[in-house]
């Protein structure tokens, strides 16, 4: 009997693949830091019976359309908004994402990013590096207190939760703004819900932690940035088409706002260039967010599982909801 056939965008270690192998022939894009040229994702989804994909290949209506065998599509992510859902239902092909496993180690690179925003570590790593280290002087490198300063969390889901749970161990007063409110989290955490004008007027920090919606293209943009304090940081480490970099860089120029944490852009990679990285008010990482090896390791085992229950006729244990 012929195995069905799996087609992996990136290169996966050899553990992964010979999970797959047991029950599935193989098609692999040979390389780990570089994406599948679209030309070759498109021609591998005309025939492939289940896809294992990433963030940054684009699964677009076109893509699925040619799909003749396609049952399911298992992307290393908790994000999908690279694929068009709708159109796979329409086909019957299952979506199957990674929730809930990178939860805590997306929350502590955005409470790292809060960190290195309010108390402006990596000026004060070139100030080292640039030799530039005088005198101790009273207002030198001064930052923004963390402790007992509010935040506020855009995005009250998994990751909005852990962020806020940090946020209780430095005593922060913690608000939010959600499409449904959490009466769970609320108690548990003693978040306060409040309506987003409110928590953008009042935060020391804003946290974008929202999905990547038509709902949410742009939702920070000039207006929202000027109704933030001058002294308040924001942080945005789920998706960067939540955020108008342009209006972002002038708040930023013009003290509208203190400073930027940013894990995420709105076309990924950004090069060196790239307005936002010329503010020393701009801490910038490289999307990096679940980015902890074991954390890494268990987004791959979890979508190799997904993929195999969908080939199994199984439902895959994490489906996307429409
Ligand atoms: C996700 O899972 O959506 C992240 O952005 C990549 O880990």
């Amino acid at each position: 009997m012929t195995k069905p056939y799996v087609y992996l965008t990136r290169k996966m270690p050899a553990s992964i693949v010979e999970k797959l192998e047991a029950e599935c022939d193989i098609g692999m894009w040979e390389k780990e830091e570089e994406p599948v040229p679209e030309e070759v994702l498109e021609k591998e989804m005309q025939t492939a019976d289940a896809l294992f994909c990433t963030i940054t290949d684009p699964i677009n209506k076109e893509k699925i359309k040619q799909a003749e065998n396609l049952k399911i599509i298992a992307t290393m992510a908790v994000g999908f908004n690279n694929i068009d859902v709708e159109a796979a239902a329409k086909k019957n092909i299952q979506v199957a994402h990674t929730p809930g496993v990178l939860s805590e180690t997306t929350a502590d690179l955005t409470f790292a990013l809060i960190m290195a925003a309010a108390r402006r570590i990596p000026e004060g790593i070139e100030v080292i590096k640039n030799n530039e280290w005088g005198a101790w002087a009273p207002f030198f490198l001064t930052g923004q207190d963390i402790h007992h300063a509010r935040l506020g969390i855009i995005g009250m889901g998994r990751i909005g939760e852990a962020v806020a749970k940090r946020g209780t161990g430095f005593d922060m007063d913690i608000v939010y703004h959600n499409r449904s409110r959490k009466p769970e989290t609320e108690k548990e955490i003693g978040a306060r819900y409040v309506e987003l004008d409110e928590l953008l007027e009042t935060s020391d920090f804003v946290c974008v932690m929202t999905p990547y919606t038509n709902e949410t293209h742009h939702m920070m943009n000039r207006e929202a940035f000027q109704k933030m304090k001058n002294t308040a940081i924001f942080i945005n480490s789920s998706r960067g088409g939540t955020v108008d970099e342009e209006a972002l860089f002038e708040a930023l120029k013009n003290g509208d706002i203190r400073g930027a944490g940013l894990d995420v852009f709105e076309n990924e990679p950004i090069s060196a260039d790239h307005p936002l990285l010329s503010l020393p008010n701009v801490t910038a990482l490289p999307h990096i967010g679940s980015a902890s090896e074991n954390t890494r390791w268990n987004m791959a085992e979890m979508t190799a599982n997904h993929i195999l229950q969908g080939l199994r006729g199984e439902k895959p244990d994490h489906l996307v909801s429409l």
